[in-house]
């Protein structure tokens, strides 16, 4: 592995592999704390949006393991603008071990892979969110075990980035993913391509709906994220119209699987796309699901660094 930019970049294999590194890892944090596998290392961290769970998990990920962390503001970087994505890349290959970015445009995170020396990982983009992605499966398989082929994941709400990670992550894990989002918000035909590809090797399905209600029957996960991601703003207005009906409430879950999680990358627009009772609700896990964004983030930086 050189860089994590996409779930589908990696085979099932490597997923699941990651899978049980992150378990490892997470278990040896809780008992006696990690080892310093990260010794002398320092993750650069690019951010052009905000940013909570991926600038502090990634940064505590590499402080527990030994390493440091340094944040690079959207301000500071001017990334593509003060100074061009490759010779930023060129540059900061020179001074830390390997790179973290958020960038808005997917492109621009495979460029600064492109031209760096040191591994390029995807702390989102506009068109993915791998590193959610991979919290997300360890969340699931904790919950239903590594064995859990046949699995319904029913992610309710805009076809995001954070759906295309989801899509792929169950695609290549063997899990059943069923989408419903409004007209004209559909996950982009090109990752429903190689999301159906993956699919097609596991033997699993994904379905794409319309109804929120037809989507959960039979759902042991149900998923939704924010219905305007960052840099979309200015659509506020018009999607706070389209989306009230794929709110996650508590009629929605009572559709489900008896005992379905409820999960939401965070941050969550509360009484929006998720209502506060099942938020804090007895089938939500959404806190551990953001606490395994450490867990996972820690089995991806060891594998990059290939120190695992
Ligand atoms: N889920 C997630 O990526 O959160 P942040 O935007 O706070 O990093
Ligand atoms: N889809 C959201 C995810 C935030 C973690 C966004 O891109 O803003």
């Amino acid at each position: 592995m050189k860089d994590f930019i996409a779930i589908s970049d990696y085979s099932s294999d490597e997923i699941k592999d990651l899978l049980e590194i992150a378990i490892k890892l997470k278990r040896q944090f809780f008992k006696k704390g990690n080892k310093p596998i990260f010794r002398g290392k320092v993750l650069g961290m690019i951010f052009q949006k905000p940013s909570l769970r991926t600038r502090v998990s990634f940064d505590m990920a590499m402080r527990h393991c030994g390493g440091d962390a340094l944040y690079l503001s959207p301000s500071e970087i001017g990334l593509g603008k003060r100074e061009s994505i490759a010779d930023v890349a060129r540059v900061l290959s020179g001074y830390v071990q390997a790179l973290m970015a958020r960038t808005f445009d997917h492109a621009h995170v495979v460029e600064l892979a492109k031209w760096s020396d040191v591994p390029v990982i995807n702390g989102l983009s506009d068109y993915n969110h791998p590193c959610q992605g991979m919290a997300d499966a360890l969340t699931i398989v904790e919950t239903f075990g590594m064995k859990s082929k046949g699995l319904n994941v029913s992610y309710v709400g805009d076809g995001n980035n954070v759906a295309v990670s989801l899509m792929h992550v169950c695609a290549q894990l063997g899990w059943n993913f069923t989408i419903a989002s409004p007209e004209g918000y559909d996950i982009e035909p090109n990752a429903v391509e190689i999301g159906l590809k993956l699919a097609k090797k596991s033997k699993s399905k994904l379905n794409f709906l319309r109804d929120p209600h037809e989507a959960v029957k039979k759902a042991h996960v149900i998923y939704t994220d924010t219905w305007t991601s960052m840099g979309q703003e200015e659509e506020t207005a018009k999607r706070e119209l389209v989306f009230p009906p794929y709110q996650v409430n508590a009629q929605l879950v009572s559709e489900a699987e008896k005992d379905v999680i409820v999960m939401h990358c965070l941050p969550a627009h509360r009484n929006q796309e998720l209502t506060d009772e099942v938020a804090d609700g007895p089938h939500s896990v959404i806190f551990r699901q953001a606490h395994n964004r450490l867990h996972a983030q820690k089995a991806i930086l060891a594998r990059l660094f290939d120190v695992v």
